[in-house]
């Protein structure tokens, strides 16, 4: 089907939407568990409750062989000295692999493999592909001053488990070291 509209869309890299995509919102109470500093959390909470981040998906029908796609967009901030961040995933489709390409702003994302737990951050910055190994839990920050936004393109079938980081969050989180960021482990 060579339809325009299912071939070609125009993403907005500072907004992060996307036409035709559902954005979904996630705000500071979305995260909860999330970042490791509790009182700076519920703080920040009862302060407001920023929105940190949109995701606009284009994830239609599956058949084999096809590819998704979306839109991230996170805004800068730090809640203590970690990072705003994404809950992040694995796949359910633990296999499914992931290119990240970053579109404005500077990031990181972390990386942890499911099966060893090695864990590492790798830059998300314009012009830089990132390739996400299958089985490997990521997570996305926002490490500068403006919006971080950036495209990420995965297998129909790929999906999204959320829960298994929700329930044991990632063994290192990254926090904000001499104006510098820095992968340390989770207390
Ligand atoms: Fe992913």
């Amino acid at each position: 089907m060579l339809n325009l509209e299912k071939i070609l869309t125009h993403y907005d890299p500072v907004t992060g939407e996307l036409p035709g995509a559902i954005m979904v919102k996630r705000h500071l109470s979305d995260l909860r568990g999330c970042f490791a500093d509790t009182p700076a959390y519920d703080a920040a909470l009862a302060a407001g409750n920023p929105l940190l981040y949109t995701v606009a998906a284009v994830e239609p029908a599956v058949d084999e062989g096809d590819l998704h796609y979306g839109v991230g967009m996170l805004m800068p901030g730090k809640i203590g000295d970690e990072y705003f961040m994404t809950k992040g995933h694995l796949h359910s489709w633990r296999p499914a692999a992931e290119f990240y390409f970053g579109l404005t702003g500077e990031g990181l994302m972390l990386f942890e493999d499911e099966a060893t737990g090695e864990s590492r951050i790798v830059p998300l910055r314009p012009n830089g592909v990132v390739y996400v190994p299958g089985h490997t839990a990521h997570r996305t920050m926002n490490v500068g001053e403006t919006p971080l936004t950036y495209l990420g393109v995965y297998p129909a079938r790929a999906g999204h488990d959320y829960s298994t980081i929700a329930k044991k969050n990632f063994r290192f989180v990254v926090v904000e070291r001499n104006g510098q960021p820095a992968m340390i482990g989770r207390k």
